[in-house]
């Protein structure tokens, strides 16, 4: 018997994108993928005829050799509704107009695997074309948009489509404030400064060219849009609920990342003030995504926990999120790593492999 095929396209080869090509090229399965594409903004290599691209760890090379610039998304759609083999879409990028275009591709028969947030964080619209469920469409996972390849989305879904009842999801979901609320809050005594552990964090690498585009909240917000939208919250966009910014106001505008961060220290007090009452109470600060279903509420900002709740102990940059459900009346807990290349790429080819067996 000829072994299962499916046709793969991969768009986005930066570092979830290459690690995820790496990981592809080197799994064995009894399903053949067959990369028929990869593009990023520059450069794609495309196989006409559908047969599979021979590159192996080649591919790099190849694709900035290439001639090809990357399709545009009606040309690849057509493209890929003619797969003579079912095709999937991988999305490595955090295109917004990709994202838009999901409901055509899905529409079409195809299916997307992807970390883009874009599309499910976005209006709601968008997000109720994604999953009209026509017939014939393509099926969509999207595992690695939040906590990266932790089991989050697949386990959220699996406790709503078995009749399991959400109360409360609550989380710590971006890296980079992990990092530096794990660093700035701790259950011993610390004189540290906000305005320090935020230039350590950069120095690191842990935030964005400037930070406040990690302080703003806003990456947060989208993430808790998912999965609140998951859990059955008709969540309208991720500004339509409070989202605390760690930006003074008055560094909101100021012109480039050195500039705010030179200024940072003016602003160290106010969370000082925050972090000395929790201290009293025996608490640490977090900053975290919250869906209350009893409150009818989303919000995003700091929070208060007691030394022994499992947020307190978090370590690195590590994400945790813990569902209080109707069955699960001690919360479930996911914690690990929610970002990097590798464990973000292994959470996109799990998703594609659910779909190869699926499909
Ligand atoms: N990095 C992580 O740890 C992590 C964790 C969880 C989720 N994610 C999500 O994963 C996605 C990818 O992240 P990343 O860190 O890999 O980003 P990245 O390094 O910036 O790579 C983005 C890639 O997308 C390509 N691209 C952008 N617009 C495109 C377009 N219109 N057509 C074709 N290619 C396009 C870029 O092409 P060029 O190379 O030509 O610029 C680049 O190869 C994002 O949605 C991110 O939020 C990342």
């Amino acid at each position: 018997m000829s072994s299962k095929i499916v046709n793969v396209a991969v768009i986005g080869t930066g570092v979830v994108g290459s690690a995820f090509l790496d990981q592809l090229f080197a799994m064995k399965s009894k399903i053949s993928y067959h990369v028929i594409m990869i593009a990023n903004a520059q450069h794609a290599l495309i196989s006409k005829d559908y047969s599979p691209l021979q590159l192996g760890s080649k591919w790099e090379s190849e694709l900035d050799k290439s001639p090809e610039s990357p399709l545009a998304l009606e040309t690849l759609l057509a493209f890929l509704k003619n797969s003579p083999a079912p095709a999937i879409l991988v999305d490595n990028t955090s295109n917004e107009a990709i994202a838009k275009f999901y409901p055509q591709f899905i529409e079409g028969g195809i299916s997307i695997a992807t970390p883009n947030k874009k599309g499910f964080s976005s209006g709601l619209e968008l997000w109720n074309q994604i999953f009209s469920d026509k017939p014939n469409a393509g099926l969509v996972y999207h595992e690695a948009t939040v906590g990266a390849g932790l089991p989050i989305i697949g386990t959220l879904r699996d406790l709503v489509q078995t009749g399991d009842k959400v109360e409360k999801i609550e989380g710590i979901f971006s890296g980079t404030l992990s990092y530096i609320f794990n660093e700035y809050s701790t259950t011993s005594s610390n004189d540290v400064r906000f305005s320090d552990i935020v230039k350590i964090a950069k120095k690191l690498g842990y935030t964005e060219p400037d930070p406040r585009d990690d302080l703003n909240g806003l990456d947060v917000a989208r993430k808790v849009t998912i999965l609140a939208r998951i859990a059955g919250f008709k969540v309208e966009s991720p500004s339509s609920f409070p989202v605390q910014s760690l930006i003074p106001q008055p560094l909101e505008s100021v012109a480039t990342a050195a500039e705010f961060l030179e200024k940072l220290p003016l602003y160290d007090d106010d969370l000082k003030k925050l972090k000395d009452e929790a201290a009293k109470e025996n608490k640490v600060l977090r900053f975290v995504g919250k869906v209350d279903f009893p409150n009818n509420s989303v919000s995003v900002g700091i929070e208060k926990y007691d030394y022994g709740h499992p947020f307190a102990s978090l370590k690195g940059s590590d994400n945790v999120i813990s569902i209080k459900t109707e069955r699960y009346v001690n919360p479930l807990v996911v914690q690990g790593a929610g970002a990097g290349s590798a464990v973000t790429a292994a959470g996109v080819l799990a998703d594609v492999i659910k779909i190869a067996e699926r499909v």
